[in-house]
């Protein structure tokens, strides 16, 4: 009898020790995986686009719409080519675009470009998004990224070979 009570005891015991391990164990992931979200850090260079969260960009979850995001990376990319001196230029391709984190309402994001590749007529610009927290300011979190090509056109939206900047690698 007070054997078994010893083995249930320490049974119960060892339960909780494991119950406890893996609990830690879980911690652990979900920290490291925080961790490699945060290990990206914001670009320290001016943003192409930076914009407010408002109310009527919500979803039915009542967080912001993605849509509205793609459209924010595709305009950030297309100011971007006006800073290469692109004058009119048009979206061929986005790759796909994955959200690691969710933005809401009074969120401030930031749309960071760079260039990536300059072809013959086109150009190939990643956008990385980050949303400053309305609740947290100055807590950044990176939500996504992109890449975004964009072709360089005539009057009549035919492509055109795209002229480097005088001085400018390419
Ligand atoms: C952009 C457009 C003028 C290009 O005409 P096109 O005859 O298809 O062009 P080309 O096949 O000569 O390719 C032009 C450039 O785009 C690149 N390109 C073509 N398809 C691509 C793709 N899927 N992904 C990335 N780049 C692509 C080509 O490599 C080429 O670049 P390069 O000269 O630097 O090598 C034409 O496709 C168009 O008008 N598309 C609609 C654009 C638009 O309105 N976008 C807004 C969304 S509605």
């Amino acid at each position: 009898m007070f054997i078994s009570f010893v083995f249930h005891t320490t049974k119960d015991v060892r339960i909780e020790q494991v119950d406890r391990l893996f609990g830690k164990l879980s911690q652990i992931q979900t920290f490291r995986k925080n961790m490699h979200m945060t290990e990206k850090s914001q670009p320290r260079r001016e943003p192409a686009l930076k914009v407010a969260m408002m109310p009527r960009d919500t979803n039915v979850h009542n967080t912001i719409f993605g849509g509205l995001l793609l459209s924010y990376i595709d305009l950030a990319g297309a100011a971007h080519c006006r800073s290469e001196l692109l004058d009119r230029c048009v979206t061929i391709a986005m790759n796909e675009v994955v959200f690691k984190h969710a933005v809401f309402v009074g969120d401030i994001v930031s749309l960071f470009c760079e260039t990536i590749r300059i072809g013959r007529t086109s150009i190939t610009v990643k956008v990385d998004v980050w949303a400053e927290r309305f609740e947290q300011p100055r807590q950044c979190v990176w939500v996504t990224e992109a890449e975004v090509t964009y072709v360089n056109v005539d009057h009549d939206r035919k492509p055109i070979p795209i002229v480097p900047e005088k001085g400018k690698e390419i």
